[in-house]
């Protein structure tokens, strides 16, 4: 547990969960349920029997993992296991390599952060033989890995850009063989590369040496690479008739028969999957459908066959069997047929401007044709894996941090091992020896710079067999060069001759021919073979095709006619048949090749962390659960494994630098905990001895400290923890309880500040409570008090009043007792009678003193005195009204009285009526304003009339015809009504009033008025009368009273500013208007038209 994690610990808030957590990880270790031992440095005893036997153990439970230190042992299951589930990859991140059961995965997980982490360039070599499960370790590795870094778009791409160049490569690069159905026929190093953060930027792959003599021949129970199956059983009928192929796998000579179906392998669908693959790399749908051209090219270059053909110079030449195949060929790859053709049948040598044609045999011709198949095939391989290369590079120019995965073909030992188990071999001894170099010989360096007891430890160092292979001047390859560029004839046997000759001293060679006299008896060797005693064992090598084998020859025709392809990718890949680039310099040999590449991949190897993977297969059958111990203990044997544990447990397991030593291990003892002054060194003897480590233990190095057992290291781990848990206890507890103290002041102050507030806020309530209460009391007693007073004063004043009404009342009582003798009955209605009558006589006697005076317009009359006077008051007025007017009355003479009752007939006339009546009021009422008796004359005309004339009079008459006025006498008596001449006297009309019926006048001020005469009478025959008079009110009136007296009829007055007068026959209309003031202030008549006449009133 680091700070961070304890810190965490402490202050995060779900500690429970950690602390689980914590204890979780303190219990966890290889230790626990170990079957067998986890790490072969903890076997006891150790000798071989003991470590098949726990890898054996191991095996049956399925614990396919086995560590020796930090080296991971790897058993083939040949079965899937559920141990690489996403569950068990959460499980071995970031743990520690000792904290779980072994794995790949906690190899994996070291190594992935020890690269980002540390900076540490890593690489993963995974060693073992054929069918071991190298390419299988590989594969988990990537994913693992891929699954651990960073994510995101962008990372996932190249993550599964990396994953999918597998299964692209194992097409091209894997077969089927006897010892494993998925063998790798090709090496691979496999550089991914990282940013700082540890996220995937790409990646680089290196190939090494394809067996491509696969591709023409595979032995029996063997097929060819992956990639002809898988396209004859997998592409559509129209890709085979596009690649002119044919599906039947029969048809195809380099397909061998016997085995071409593998058990539980689908072609078809891998097909399908590597077309996935190759779309996911990058490849583009052409680049993709060219390599299966190439591919379909090799197949049916195979189909090409010759026959013997003699030339006129005896010599035998070959020829084409069935030239059908080359036209498809030459159509699928855009070659010349004829170019084709003439390059399986000659052979150009070019020497110093001199070329030298030849004629091939059949022979030669099989030679060609299959060496161009395999070229072609291998040419294509290596182009893949370019292009791959180019897909998965990492595109940024930024610092990488590597982690390079090796997958290389195992140790071989066939029965006929030939040139490519010979390179094969020698890889193999390579990377033994890069093991060696790092594990064990750095190891015994380390003691000797640390100045550590060391008990030296015997074990094979194989430089020799290396110095024995890859010497410059006497190595075998060296050997082989020199034979191959000699000029002369050169064949195999003269190579083995030459070994024979050079090598024959070398403890580790063996060959019948050998000059080593240990083996000159040695007829167990056959001839045309070699023998090398590799750190795995010995291989025994048939010399035959080494030669040809290293010079990998492809004739210049055939390069040529290559190059001259219409077909990009082929031309492409024969830049060496370019006639303008003519190289007279030969090709590096393949040897030579492999050997430069096998050194740049050691150098490489070098400048990183190695981490190992050392696979072993159980058996031969490729069966689950079988464990062939023979089998298993060869590999033990030449991987050395045993002598890897006896390294590790002779040394020390485990070694670190003093500091951080006593940094991580400080809090276990006092003297050391917190702090150590001193140098760390006797730090950490101090710490030891405290804990009291036994000292075979340990030992102390100059820079650092090694502990001998792992278990010591355990030990020192577990109490470690315990201790930081402890020390986490302590500061959590520590910490709670200053968080609980400080809490607890603060509370405590809290209370105490709110205990006052609080208090003093009750005081207060119960104050103003009590004070409240108070003043209620009081006011309840005051009033209470006030209210008793009160009362008591009410109640005296009561007494009191009462007291006085009694008293009034007992005197009255008293006083009527006394005086009752003084009254009689009657007595109060008689003083009522008296006082009465005493008001009256007072009243009466007043009013006669008030009296107003006897006019009878006089309104005056004295104010009442009395109330109850009112009616008796109202009456005396009326009464003394009446008395006055009667007295007035009285005064009057008879002709008084007449004159007054013709004005009072004259007013109830005329008064609001007409607008003339007012004037008229004050005038007397004359009568005879023409004095007839007087005036002679008129003698005449008093003469007439016998009556008594009631007026006499001077009117206007009105002419009817022209509204103009004559002056006539106009005569009243009592029974008629007279009209005369003014000047004459002479009577011009006479109406008895019965006749006269009607008289019309205005409203207005004007004196007009028409008398109406009865229809029919004879006074009506010239019509009715029209007058003006100055005594108009007066004439109506006495004309109105003489008629009524007479006739006893109230004669008809019509007051109306327009009415109709009789004029003979017609009716003529007398309207009255309102006239102007020019005239004075006499109306005038005017006669409008025939029905009216007009009378302007000023
Ligand atoms: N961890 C494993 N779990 C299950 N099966 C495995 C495992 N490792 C290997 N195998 C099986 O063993 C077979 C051979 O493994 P692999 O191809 O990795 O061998 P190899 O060491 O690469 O051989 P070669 O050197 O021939 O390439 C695989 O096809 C697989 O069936
Ligand atoms: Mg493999």
């Amino acid at each position: 547990m680091d700070v961070l994690t304890l810190w965490v610990w402490i202050w995060h808030p779900s500690v429970y969960q950690l602390e689980t957590m914590a204890k979780m990880e303190v219990k966890s270790s290889l230790l626990d349920n170990m079957i067998g031992v986890g790490d072969m440095v903890l076997l006891e005893p150790l000798n071989e029997e003991t470590f098949i036997d726990n890898l054996k153990k191991r095996f049956d439970h399925n614990e396919i993992y086995t560590y020796i230190g930090s080296v991971v042992i790897s058993v083939n299951p040949y079965r899937s296991l559920p141990i690489y589930s996403p569950e068990k990859v959460e499980d071995y991140r970031n743990r520690n390599f000792y904290e779980l059961s072994p794995h790949i995965f906690a190899l994996s997980d070291e190594a992935y952060r020890s690269l980002r982490d540390q900076d540490k360039d890593q690489c993963i070599l995974i060693t073992g033989e054929s069918g071991a499960g190298k390419t299988e370790a590989s594969k988990l590795v990537m994913s693992y890995v891929a699954a651990v870094c960073g994510k995101g778009a962008e990372v996932n791409q190249v993550k599964e850009q990396l994953l999918q160049s597998n299964p692209v490569l194992e097409a091209f690069g894997n077969a089927k063989t006897v010892r494993n159905d998925n063998s790798s026929r090709f090496g691979k190093y496999m550089d991914i590369e990282f940013d700082f953060k540890g996220d995937p930027l790409g990646g680089v792959i290196s190939n090494y040496l394809l067996e491509k003599s696969r591709v023409v021949k595979q032995p029996r129970g063997e097929r060819n690479f992956h990639v002809f199956y898988q396209l004859l059983s997998g592409a559509s009928e129209e890709l085979l008739r596009k690649l002119k192929l044919e599906r039947d796998f029969s048809r195809y000579n380099y397909l061998s028969l016997d085995s071409a179906k593998v058990n539980g392998v689908d072609d078809a669908a891998n097909f399908r999957t590597v077309r996935n693959a190759m779309q996911i790399v990058g490849f583009m749908d052409h680049e993709a459908e060219s390599v299966l051209e190439v591919v379909a090219a090799v197949l049916k270059l195979g189909n090409i066959e010759f026959k013997p053909e003699s030339r006129v110079n005896g010599l035998d030449e070959s020829k084409i069997k069935d030239k059908n195949e080359l036209k498809e060929i030459c159509e699928l790859t855009s070659i010349d047929q004829l170019v084709l053709e003439r390059a399986f049948s000659f052979r150009t040598v070019e020497a110093k401007q001199e070329k030298v044609s030849t004629t091939l045999n059949v022979a030669q011709a099989y030679y060609a044709r299959d060496a161009l198949a395999k070229n072609l095939y291998s040419r294509l391989f290596s182009w893949l894996v370019n292009r791959i290369n180019e897909s998965i590079k990492a595109q940024t120019k930024v610092r990488k941090k590597v982690m390079g995965v090796l997958d290389i073909y195992g140790f071989e030992i066939f029965e006929d091992n030939s040139f490519e188990q010979f390179i094969i071999n020698y890889c193999n001894e390579k990377l033994q020896q890069i093991f060696i170099e790092l594990t064990l010989k750095e190891e015994q360096e380390e003691y000797i710079r640390e100045d550590i007891e060391w008990t030296h430890i015997d074990y094979f160092n194989n430089a020799i067999i290396c110095d024995l292979i890859e010497n410059n001047t006497n190595g075998i390859l060296a050997m082989l060069d020199e034979e191959c560029l000699r000029p002369g004839t050169v064949t195999d046997e003269t190579f083995l001759e030459k070994l024979n000759q050079v090598c024959a001293t070398h403890q580790h060679f063996e060959s019948r021919m050998s000059k080593c006299s240990r083996f000159l008896n040695d007829t167990s060797l056959p001839h045309s073979c070699f023998r090398i005693q590799h750190y795995a064992g010995k291989v025994l090598y048939q010399v035959e095709g080494f030669v040809d084998k290293n010079n990998d020859l492809l004739y210049r025709d055939l390069s040529q006619a290559m190059w001259k392809a219409g077909h990009a990718l082929i031309k492409s890949l024969f830049p060496e048949g370019n006639p303008a680039k003519v190289n007279l310099k030969r090709p590096p040999t393949a040897g030579s090749q492999f050997k430069a590449s096998v050194a740049t991949l050691m150098k490489n190897l070098q400048t990183k962390n190695p981490n190992y993977i050392r696979c072993i297969k159980p058996n031969d059958k490729k069966a689950a659960h079988i464990f062939n111990e023979s089998l298993v203990c060869h590999q033990i044997r030449y991987l050395g494994l045993l002598e890897n544990v006896r390294v590790r447990r002779a040394g020390y397991a485990f070694r670190q630098a003093y500091e951080p030593c006593l940094e991580r291990y400080k809090m276990l003892c006092k003297q050391t905990w917190p702090h150590w002054k001193g140098p760390a060194r006797s730090g950490v003897e101090v710490l030891f001895n405290e804990l009291e480590i036994p000292e075979e233990e340990y030992s102390f190095g100059r820079s650092k400290i090694f502990i001998r057992n792992p278990r010591t290291l355990f030990q020192l781990e577990d109490l470690r923890k315990q201790r930081l848990e402890d020390l986490a206890t302590l500061i959590q507890k520590i910490y709670r309880g200053w968080k609980c103290r400080t809490h607890f002041l603060l509370m405590k102050k809290s209370q105490v500040v709110i205990s006052a507030w609080y208090r003093r806020y009750a005081q207060q309530k119960r104050y103003q409570q009590i004070k409240s209460s108070a003043l209620v009391i009081q006011s309840y007693i005051r009033g209470w008090k006030a209210r008793k007073i009160l009362r008591e004063l009410k109640h005296q004043k009561r007494c009191k009043e009462a007291a006085t009404t009694i008293a009034a009342y007992w005197h009255g009582t008293q006083v009527r007792r006394e005086y009752r003798k003084f009254f009689r009955a009657n007595a109060g209605k008689k003083i009522y009678e008296f006082t009465l009558q005493r008001i009256v006589q007072k009243y009466f006697l007043e009013m006669k003193n008030k009296m107003p005076s006897l006019s009878p317009i006089d309104k005056n009359w004295p104010s009442r005195p009395y109330l109850f006077l009112d009616s008796t008051h109202k009456e005396l007025k009326r009464i003394f009204h009446l008395w006055r007017c009667k007295k007035y009355r009285d005064q009057f003479t008879d002709q008084q009285k007449l004159v007054y009752e013709e004005k009072l007939e004259a007013s109830e006339l005329f008064k609001d009526k007409k607008a003339l009546y007012p004037s008229s009021v004050g005038q007397p009422f004359q009568g005879a304003y023409l004095e007839i008796n007087k005036n002679p004359k008129y003698k005449k005309l008093k003469d007439a009339i016998e009556e008594k004339i009631i007026i006499a009079e001077v009117v206007n008459k009105i002419n009817r015809a022209n509204g103009k006025s004559t002056s006539r006498i106009f005569l009243l008596t009592n029974n008629n009504l007279l009209l005369a001449d003014q000047k004459s006297g002479q009577i011009k009309s006479e109406v008895p009033l019965v006749d006269v019926t009607k008289v019309s006048m205005s409203s207005q001020n004007d004196g007009f008025f028409a008398v109406h005469l009865k229809e029919g009478s004879e006074a009506a025959s010239k019509g009715d009368f029209l007058f003006s008079s100055d005594h108009l009110i007066e004439m109506a009136t006495k004309l109105y009273r003489t008629t009524l007296s007479q006739t006893k009829q109230k004669l008809n007055i019509e007051i109306s500013d327009e009415f109709l007068v009789q004029f003979r026959q017609d009716k003529v209309c007398v309207k009255f208007i309102q006239g102007s003031q020019k005239n004075g202030s006499v109306p005038t008549c005017k006669r409008k038209n025939n029905r009216l006449l007009e009378v302007a009133v000023p």
